[in-house]
């Protein structure tokens, strides 16, 4: 395999949103920036999403506007509608980001909508975002199982995809929201999917609840992606994904990859250093192995 890749960075949006105690702002900034720091190049840094149903994002524009900048870095944030785009354009963000899923149920359940009407919400906010020359990333989350309806086939987690490629999002992560998938169903997944969206513009969302993910990203590298999302320390889950852990650590992404040779620019000393630091101030174990093992 060649070619480097794309790391996006989700400790501060989907590592922090499921966190029970409110983490304060001035860590938040503090985390985003020693990520940037480790030669991180994209950060998904917050979610403009209604403060009712996330509590924990409500702080998205004090984070935004409290980070000290790195020219080389996106900071892209979530944003679910108009509404959220528009408090994000006022923050600042470089990038946003809908989300949607390739399951009804779980769609209703986390923002309140069927997929269809999640689409019709997006186009007024795809259109604005062109506008303003802000790229817009696409989500589809449970692109293989879902907690309310169990297994899901790739050909609508396709569907979903291409309806957000045609819709002019400039890439589409695909979320194994519950952490469940093994290689095989994730290479027929990628097998439809990329039918409709050139795999350039596919990325991996894993979550590890089963220990999977790294099997899974390998799979996806093979098959020719070059954007993984990830997580410092591991952290991560969605409050509409009861049972779910977090997100594949950055640590060990990065240390995969780093031995495959496609990936020269982060610096796994800090990266760890910043997973200890972040599992500290939230009180929890370090969710990375390699963050646990490093000695250097
Ligand atoms: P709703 O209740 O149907 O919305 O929620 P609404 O339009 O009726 O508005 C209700 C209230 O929310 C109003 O306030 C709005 O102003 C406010 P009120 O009049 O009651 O005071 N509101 C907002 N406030 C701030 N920012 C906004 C916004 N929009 C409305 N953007 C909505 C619909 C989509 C807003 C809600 O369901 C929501 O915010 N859901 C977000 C859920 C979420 O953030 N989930 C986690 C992220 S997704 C994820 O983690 C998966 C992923 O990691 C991939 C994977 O792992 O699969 C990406
Ligand atoms: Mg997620």
């Amino acid at each position: 395999m060649t070619d480097s890749v794309t790391l996006v960075e989700m400790a501060p949006r989907d590592g922090l949103q499921n966190e029970a105690s409110q983490v304060p702002t001035a860590v938040k900034i503090e985390l985003i920036e020693r990520l940037a720091h480790s030669g991180l190049t994209h950060i998904e840094a917050a979610s403009f999403v209604s403060p009712k149903w996330v509590p924990q994002m409500a702080d998205g524009q004090a984070v935004l506007a409290g980070i000290k900048r790195q020219p080389q870095v996106i900071y892209s944030v979530l944003t679910p509608n108009l509404q959220g785009l528009k408090a994000a354009l006022a923050a600042g963000a470089d990038q946003v980001a809908v989300f949607t899923a390739a399951s009804e149920s779980f769609c209703q359940h986390n923002i309140n909508a069927s997929i269809a009407t999640s689409l019709a919400r997006f186009a007024p906010l795809l259109a604005l975002a062109k506008e303003q020359n802000i790229p817009v990333r696409g989500y589809v989350s449970t692109v293989l199982d879902c907690p309310y309806e169990g297994a899901i086939t790739p050909a609508a987690a396709a569907r979903v995809a291409s309806a957000l490629h045609q819709m002019g999002c400039c890439e589409i992560s695909l979320g194994d929201t519950l952490g469940t998938g093994t290689p095989r169903r994730v290479l027929a997944l990628l097998n439809a999917v990329s039918q409709e969206v050139p795999l350039a513009q596919l990325a991996v969302h894993f979550h590890d609840t089963y220990g999977q993910a790294l099997a899974n990203i390998y799979v996806a590298l093979e098959q020719g992606i070059r954007i993984i999302d990830s997580s410092v320390a591991g952290l991560g889950g969605c409050p509409y994904a009861p049972g779910a852990s977090g997100n594949v650590a950055t640590e060990e992404v990065v240390y995969l990859l780093q031995g495959l040779g496609m990936l020269t620019s982060v610096s796994l000393d800090e990266l760890v250093l910043t997973g200890r630091w972040i599992s500290q101030q939230l009180g929890r174990r370090n969710g990375s192995k390699v963050g646990l093992a490093w000695t250097k």
